[in-house]
C-alpha cells in the first residue's frame, strides 16, 4: 500500500473527471446545469460538475437496462470471468491508490493519512472479497415430495440504485458496487453531492478494467432530484441506500409509492460505549476516543454515548480530555494531522448548535466547543461530562468530534439505557470479564458490538443496523444475499425412466 511517510503535498491533485457516468461514456446533465464542489478547508469551489437529475436518472436506467438484457454480454459472462473483471478493477485503484487517495482528501477533507490507511486498502480489499465470490454464490437441491428435482438458483436483483453519503466516499461505493457485481446486477449510481471527485473517477476505472457499457452509471447531482429519481423509478429493481435516517424514511416510502423495490437502508446511530471500571482504562480510554473522533466524527457508528462505570468514570473523563487536547486538528495533507475539517457549512451548522444545547442544558463542557482557524470548518475536539440523557447531545446524532461521558453504576441499568434509543448501529464494551462481556453483547440491539476495541470493519463481516438505523446488512455473505432473488425450479421427473 502507499506509503505514509511520504512528504506533504505541494499541489492539489489534478481533477480528470467532471460528467455524468453513462454507457462507459461522459456526458453533461440533460439541463446542461452542473455543481460546485467544495474544498472543505477553505471553503472554496474545487471544480463544478454537471448536474443530474430525473431525465439524466432516466437515460442511465435505460442503459443499464440494456447491459442487463437476457443475452447481453454481461448476462452470458461466466461468474468466473465477472470475477476476474471485479479483481482487475481491484487492481487499478491498486495503482491508483495514492491519487484516489489525494482526491478523496480534496473533496472529503479527511486526512490523508487516514485516507491512505483506512479508505483505499478496505476498498480494494471489498472488490478483491467479492471478486473471489462471483463463482461461490451456490443455490440448493431441494427434496420435495413426489417426483419432482428442485433446485434453487441465486439471480441477480436486476436494475440497482446506490445512493451514498460522503463519509467514505470511496468505500461506500465499494460496499454497494461490490456485491452488486458480484451477484452479477447492473448500478445506477449517485454519489453524495458533497464528494462526487472519487466516485466518477472509478468510472473510468471500470471502463479500463472491462465492464461492459451500462453496467455501472454514475450520476452526481442532488438528493431530492437525482437521489429521489432514482428511489421512485418504476424500473429500478432495488435500491441501497446508506445515509441519515430522515432520507431513509423517505427512501422506503419511496419504494411503497412506486414498484414495491427492494431497499436496503444503512442510517444514522447513537452508539452506547460501554466502559467497566475493570477494563485497561489506557485502552478503554484510547478506543473510545477513536470510537468518536475518528474521521472527524463523521462516522454512522461512532461510539457517541460514552457510558462509564462510576468508580472510574473521574479518572477516564480526565484522560479522555487529555487525550483530545493532544489531538491535531489541520490540513488534512499534514501527515501529522489528526483531523481535518468537517464536510460543508451545513455539518459544521449542526454541530455548533448541539455544542451550544449540551451547554444549555447543563452537560459540563470539558475542553473544546469552538471553530479552529476562521476558514474551512474545522471544529475543535470536543468533550463534554456530566451527560444525562435526556440532553440533546445523548440523543441526537452529531456528526462531528464531540464526546458525550456518561456515568452508570450496574450492568442492568447501563444495559437499559443503552437500549433506549431508537437507534442500533452498533456497541462497544470494554472489560476484562468475559462475562460482562458477552452479557453486554448479547443483550444490546445493535447490529455489530466490538468488545475491547472499535470500527474494527471487514470485507467478510456483516454491518448494518437494528430499529432505525437500518434494514439489511452490508459486507460478507450476508450483504451478498441483499442482492439476489433466489428462484426456485422444479421438474417433473418421468417416471417410465426413474
Ligand atoms: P443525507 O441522508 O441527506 O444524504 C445521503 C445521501 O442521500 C446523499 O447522496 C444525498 O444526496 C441523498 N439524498 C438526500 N435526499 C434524498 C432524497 N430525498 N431521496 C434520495 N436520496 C436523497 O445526509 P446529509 O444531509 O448529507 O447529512 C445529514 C445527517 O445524516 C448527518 O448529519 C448525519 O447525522 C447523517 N448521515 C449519516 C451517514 C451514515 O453513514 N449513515 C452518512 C451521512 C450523513
Ligand atoms: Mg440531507
Amino acid at each position: 500500500m502507499a506509503d505514509s511517510k511520504k512528504p506533504r503535498l505541494e499541489s492539489n491533485p489534478e481533477v480528470k473527471y467532471t460528467k455524468i457516468w453513462i454507457d462507459n461514456e461522459w456526458r453533461d446533465s440533460v439541463s446542461k446545469k452542473t455543481f460546485p464542489t467544495i474544498n472543505p478547508c477553505t471553503g472554496d469551489k474545487i471544480c463544478d460538475v454537471a448536474e443530474g437529475d430525473k431525465a439524466d436518472v432516466d437515460i442511465a436506467v435505460e442503459s443499464a437496462k440494456k447491459a442487463f438484457a437476457l443475452g447481453s454480454e454481461w448476462r452470458k459472462m461466466d461468474a468466473s470471468a465477472r470475477g476476474h473483471l471485479m479483481n482487475k478493477l481491484a487492481d487499478l485503484i491498486e495503482r491508483d491508490s495514492e491519487y484516489l487517495a489525494q482526491l478523496e482528501t480534496l473533496d472529503n477533507g479527511k486526512p490523508l493519512k487516514v485516507a491512505r490507511s483506512a479508505d483505499l486498502p478496505l476498498t480494494i480489499k471489498c472488490y478483491r472479497y467479492y471478486a473471489g465470490y462471483t463463482d461461490k454464490i451456490h443455490g440448493k437441491t431441494i427434496p420435495v415430495d413426489g417426483d419432482y428435482f428442485t433446485y434453487t438458483r441465486h439471480e441477480p436483483v436486476g436494475i440497482v440504485g446506490a445512493i451514498i453519503p460522503w463519509n467514505f466516499p470511496l468505500l461506500m461505493q465499494a460496499w454497494k458496487l461490490g456485491p452488486a457485481l458480484c451477484a452479477g446486477n447492473v448500478v445506477v449510481l449517485k454519489p453524495a453531492e458533497q464528494t462526487p471527485l472519487t466516485a466518477l473517477y472509478m468510472g473510468a476505472l471500470m471502463k479500463e478494467a472491462g465492464f461492459p457499457p451500462g453496467v455501472v452509471n454514475i450520476i452526481p447531482g442532488y438528493g431530492p432530484t437525482a437521489g429521489a429519481a432514482i428511489s421512485e423509478h418504476m424500473d429500478v429493481d432495488k435500491v441501497a441506500f446508506t445515509g441519515s435516517t430522515e432520507i431513509g424514511h423517505i427512501v422506503m416510502q419511496a419504494a411503497g409509492k412506486s414498484n414495491l423495490k427492494n431497499v436496503t437502508l444503512e442510517l444514522g446511530g447513537k452508539s452506547p460505549n460501554i466502559v467497566f471500571a475493570d477494563a485497561d482504562l489506557d485502552n478503554a480510554v484510547e478506543m473510545s476516543h477513536f470510537a468518536l473522533f475518528f474521521n472527524q466524527g463523521q462516522c454512522c457508528c461512532a461510539g457517541s454515548r460514552c457510558f462509564v462505570e462510576d468508580s472510574v468514570y473521574d479518572e477516564f473523563v480526565r484522560k479522555s480530555v487529555e487525550r483530545s487536547k493532544q489531538r491535531t486538528v489541520g490540513d488534512p495533507l499534514d501527515p501529522d494531522v489528526e483531523q481535518g475539517p468537517q464536510i460543508d457549512k451545513e455539518q459544521f451548522d449542526k454541530i455548533m448548535t448541539l455544542i451550544e444545547a449540551g451547554k444549555s442544558e447543563g452537560a459540563k463542557l470539558e475542553c473544546g466547543g469552538k471553530q479552529v482557524g476562521e476558514k474551512g470548518f474545522f471544529v475543535e475536539p470536543t468533550v463534554f461530562s456530566d451527560v444525562q440523557d435526556e440532553m440533546r447531545i445523548a440523543k441526537e446524532e452529531i456528526f462531528g468530534p464531540v464526546q458525550q461521558i456518561m456515568r452508570f453504576k450496574t450492568i442492568d441499568e447501563v444495559i437499559s439505557r443503552a437500549n433506549a434509543t431508537s437507534y442500533g448501529l452498533a456497541a462497544a464494551v470494554y472489560t476484562r470479564d468475559i462475562n460482562k462481556a458477552i452479557a453486554v453483547a448479547h443483550s444490546v440491539r445493535a447490529g455489530t458490538v466490538w468488545v475491547n476495541c472499535y470500527d474494527v470493519f471487514a470485507a467478510q463481516a456483516p454491518f448494518g443496523g437494528y430499529k432505525q438505523s437500518g434494514s439489511g446488512r452490508e459486507l460478507g455473505e450476508y450483504g451478498l444475499e441483499q442482492y439476489s432473488e433466489i428462484k426456485t425450479v422444479t421438474i417433473k421427473i418421468d417416471e417410465k425412466n426413474s
